[in-house]
């Protein structure tokens, strides 16, 4: 019977070199965090347990778990940073008596994959080594420890970049942070290593080196895609890690159907869904949990938040659509904003500059240009006129409008909310509306004209002879 495994992933540093006020594990990379990332790898191997160790900002990384949802993350706690080694001792008895096999990640290795982890493991079980080292091969390795290995190819030491000698520097097979240890034989090392006189830490690296000088078999298992095993240290290696995480989304929505214009400038969050033959143009910004439907078109430099779209709507450019639902066939933009509570009806069209917030729109309704409609109701086949506003808000309390089917609002008019507009109605342009307006009326409400002829030509003549004084 296979060794049960539980799995500890170290994220109680404080990530000194992000030179940051959050902990570096809370910082995001292809719409997850850092943290989140690696938790969820290892969740899919379903371990017996799984540990995260916790310290800088503790608090703040377990808040953000427990809302990510991951299921069944238990915490240990490292109350000071004393190192990768003093992490792992901070949950000795824990470990110790979670499983026989323990799998140790680093909480900043965010493009590994669960695939990578089951083989990794798999290989440690049958090389029955009192652990294993994940090691890959990279093009540059600095800042990583290097692997040392013995003649006859099994693992002597890990040497960390800052101790190592210019030879040692050149190795390019460097330690992944992640390890699979015979949990027994692990606690037995880590208990003999000794503070590090360069770093003032204690590092679990050196239980590799202790293991094998016991005579004791460290084997290495190397990742056949390097990358997956970048870890992350500074802001320009994040921005590098988001790159690649968002490729691979936007490959996997590619190859599932979707078009996608110059696929290295969109940002594509991991839950969000886009259906067959959707085109989506430069720049797009899709979050959280957007849902596109089939056939869509998303313009340039739209950012859509956890809204959804039904089939065939067309948003222009430079939109932004937060927590909004919009029906099939409708258009938006290009420079429309739709904030949270937006709902647009089967083929309704919303033009440029024009902003809604927890507005019901049905459908047909045309809104072409410059218009805020807030906390407002709309029937069918409205049209709204250019500058149309409701004015929603009276200084203290938010009232509602609404306007019947098939209704004519003119431009620049003003709806003094609550107010209702009854179906069929026709409002003036430039009218300000305090009061209800019934079905299939017209309300006027604006200063009448006053014209006086020559008045103008007057004025100039005038100022002319005062010029010609002076
Ligand atoms: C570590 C390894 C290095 C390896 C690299 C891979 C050591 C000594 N070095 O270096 O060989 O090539 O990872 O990316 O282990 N952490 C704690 N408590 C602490 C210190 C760190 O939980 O007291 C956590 C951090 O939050 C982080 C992880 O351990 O998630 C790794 O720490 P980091 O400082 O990034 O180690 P590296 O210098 O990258
Ligand atoms: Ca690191």
């Amino acid at each position: 019977m296979k060794d049960r495994f539980s799995v500890a992933i170290l994220a109680a540093g404080q990530g000194t070199r992000f030179r940051s006020r959050r902990a570096k594990v809370l910082h995001s990379a292809g719409g997850r965090t850092l943290i989140e990332h690696v938790v969820r790898a290892a969740a899919e191997l379903s371990p017996s347990s799984l540990f995260v160790i916790v310290g800088h900002q503790a608090d703040a990384v377990m808040a953000q778990l427990q809302e990510s949802g991951v299921q069944k993350v238990k915490f240990i706690q490292q109350r000071k940073q004393l190192g990768t080694g003093h992490a792992l001792r901070s949950g000795r008895g824990k470990l110790l008596s979670a499983a026989p096999l323990l799998l140790v990640i680093c909480g900043d290795t965010p493009l590994l994959t669960a695939a990578t982890l089951r083989k990794f493991l798999a290989a440690h079980r049958k090389s029955r080594a009192a652990a294993t080292v994940l090691t890959a091969e990279m093009a540059d390795p600095s800042g990583y420890g290097r692997i040392l290995r013995s003649t006859d190819g099994s693992v002597a030491a890990i040497v960390e970049q800052k101790s190592a000698s210019p030879e040692q520097r050149a190795i390019r097979e460097i330690n992944s942070g992640i390890y699979c240890f015979q949990a027994r034989e692990l606690f037995a090392a880590l208990a003999r290593v000794r503070l590090d006189p360069i770093k003032k830490e204690y590092y679990l690296t050196d239980v590799i080196g202790l293991l094998a000088r016991r005579g004791q078999h460290v084997a290495a298992f190397l990742a056949s895609d390097a990358s997956e095993v970048l870890g992350i240290n500074n802001r320009a290696e994040l921005a590098q890690v988001d790159n690649l995480l968002r490729a691979r989304k936007a490959r996997e929505l590619m190859l599932a159907g979707v078009t996608i214009h110059a696929p290295e400038t969109v940002r594509i969050d991991p839950d969000v869904a886009v259906g067959a033959d959707t085109e989506i143009e430069p720049g797009a910004i899709l979050r959280g949990r957007a849902r596109i439907g089939r056939n869509c078109r998303i313009g340039a430099y739209s950012v859509i938040t956890d809204s959804v779209l039904d089939a065939d709507v067309t948003i222009r450019a430079c939109c932004v659509i937060t927590e909004s639902r919009i029906a099939a066939g409708a258009a938006v933009g290009p420079f429309s904003h739709l904030r949270p509570g937006a709902e647009i009806g089967e083929g309704s069209q919303i033009g440029a500059f024009v902003e809604l917030k927890k507005s019901r729109i049905g459908r047909g309704v045309h809104a072409h240009h410059l218009a805020y409609l807030g906390d407002a109701t709309l029937g069918d086949r409205v049209n709204v006129g250019a500058g149309t506003i409701t004015c929603n808000y009276d200084g203290v309390k938010k009232h509602q409008t609404v306007i019947g089917e098939d209704v004519f609002l003119g431009s620049g008019t003003e709806l003094v909310a609550p107010v209702r507009v009854g179906r069929g109605a026709y409002v003036a342009a430039g009218s300000t509306i305090t009061h209800n307006v019934p079905a299939d009326a017209l309300a006027v409400a604006r200063a009448r004209q006053t014209t006086k002829p020559g008045w103008a030509a007057r004025r100039k003549t005038k100022s002319g002879k005062q010029k010609a004084k002076s």
